[in-house]
């Protein structure tokens, strides 16, 4: 593997987000839904949270000096809204201000483009109690932060998508329960899926209006396989699909939901949710893949929408998540073939959590250089059959805050102790960046 095998002017990065790394309870930052759905017992492993995380909120320099030492030409993070907005709303933080215009600058300075996510998953507590994603007001809320935070760095950012997969902020937060608020509740689920792409619509017209350009929308991606071939099983995989790939991109790209979706949740869709649209499918520039694994799906008897994910027989990795590369390729050809129809394409997030241990100054992750150069390949060939793809992204650059998983989850080209706090590229680190040197 190497750069050369690619299009000239690929872009190679690496992603993380505010939450995960910063460290919450520096700078002023307001309390979020994420610091209280961690203190509820089962929620998060040992109850942790990203109080301190990696502590990047100070040694983001140094974290930054890793990206371009590896040969990186963007780095993909996300700004904190509460950390900007402590309420949410109204009284600005300058601290927090000051943060991403040093952050933004000092990837400037070691030449790497910043392309920034608005939100990442951790909502100003005070949101939160007015009802967060279930409120319809959130989108014009989001939209004034946005113009705050782009108001100060929006000059100097390379491309910025207002949410990370809308998905997860809607059904897997709001259906499942898994992260916060940790509701499981059909009806919060239907305004929130629908009210998170309102705000993404808002997000986009507040910084068109802010004159900023190269403005996309991330959605994550999990290949759905049908357990064997009868029809009520292909039937559940088609609506596991539809809900978790198809609703978003649908209302972003195409102003419609699919009926597979609509059969159960659109009793619980805010009113009026058909007006939406001109707003939910402003047009953007650019559209971001997040793609790590697939599904195994087969009908359960019950509620919509009566189906359940089983385990499948691939290798897994840390998560136990099934390693799965054609699907990456699958999902950029339906990308551009069926929603985005030419845009530029980018996979925005790709990696691999796994048990990495520091010995002798060394961490030996050869599984993930194999699942990167495996995902890789995946992605050169939807290249060669036409695809748009422009840019790549590694989940992430340093060990985390795996959310309801704590820390123990390593998905990380860089180590981190979180004790010591020390940093440690791993053998993938120094893989990558022999590659990205040719
Ligand atoms: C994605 C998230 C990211 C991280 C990876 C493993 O869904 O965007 O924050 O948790 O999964």
């Amino acid at each position: 593997m190497q750069r050369s095998d690619f299009p000239e002017g690929f872009l190679f990065g690496t992603a993380t987000s505010a939450y995960q790394i910063e460290g919450h309870k520096f700078g002023g930052a307001g309390p979020t839904h994420w610091d209280s759905f961690s203190a509820t017992p089962g929620n998060v492993v040992r109850a942790e949270n990203g109080m301190r995380a990696c502590d990047h909120y100070h040694r983001y320099e140094e974290d930054l000096d890793l990206v371009a030492a590896a040969g990186f030409d963007t780095y993909r993070f996300s700004t904190s809204w509460a950390r900007v907005m402590p309420d949410g709303v109204g009284q600005v933080n300058q601290d927090g201000l000051d943060f991403y215009d040093r952050l933004t600058d000092a990837m400037l300075e070691r030449d790497l483009k910043p392309a920034a996510t608005l939100y990442h998953w951790e909502l100003p507590s005070t949101l939160n109690d007015l009802g967060g994603w279930q409120n319809p007001n959130i989108a014009n809320w989001f939209g004034d932060f946005t113009d705050v935070i782009m108001g100060r760095i929006g000059d100097r950012m390379f491309s910025v998508a207002p949410i990370n997969e809308p998905w997860c902020v809607g059904w897997l937060s709001h259906f499942e329960g898994a992260h916060a608020p940790g509701l499981r509740d059909i009806r919060a689920t239907g305004r929130a899926m629908h009210h998170v792409l309102c705000a993404h619509g808002t997000a986009v017209q507040r910084m068109r209006a802010l004159g900023m350009k190269n403005l996309g929308a991330v959605c994550n991606f999990e290949y759905s396989n049908a357990i064997d071939n009868t029809s009520e099983n292909l039937t559940a995989a088609a609506r596991y699909d539809a809900i978790y790939n198809r609703f978003f991109m649908g209302g972003i790209f195409q102003k419609q939901y699919p009926d597979l979706v609509l059969e159960g949740l659109e009793p619980y869709l805010p009113k009026g949710w058909q007006n939406d649209f001109a707003l939910i499918g402003t047009p953007v520039d650019w559209c971001g893949i997040n793609y790590y694994t697939r599904s195994n799906i087969e009908i359960k008897e019950g509620a919509w929408p009566n189906l359940q994910a089983v385990e499948g027989p691939l290798e897994k990795t840390q998560m136990g998540w099934e390693i799965y590369p054609d699907g990456l390729y699958e999902f950029i050809m339906r990308t551009h073939r069926e929603y985005t129809l030419g845009l530029p394409i980018y996979v925005t997030e790709n990696g691999m959590s796994n048990a990495d241990v520091v010995v002798d100054g060394e961490v030996n992750d050869t599984a993930r250089t194999a699942y990167i150069e495996a995902h890789l390949e995946a992605a050169k060939r939807a290249i060669s059959d036409g695809a748009p793809l422009i840019g790549y992204y590694i989940w992430s650059l340093m060990d985390n805050y795996e959310w309801a998983l704590g820390y123990e989850k390593r998905f990380g080209l860089v180590h981190v102790d979180f004790d010591s706090l020390k940093r440690t590229p791993k053998n993938s680190y120094k893989i990558l960046q022999s590659w990205l040197a040719d």
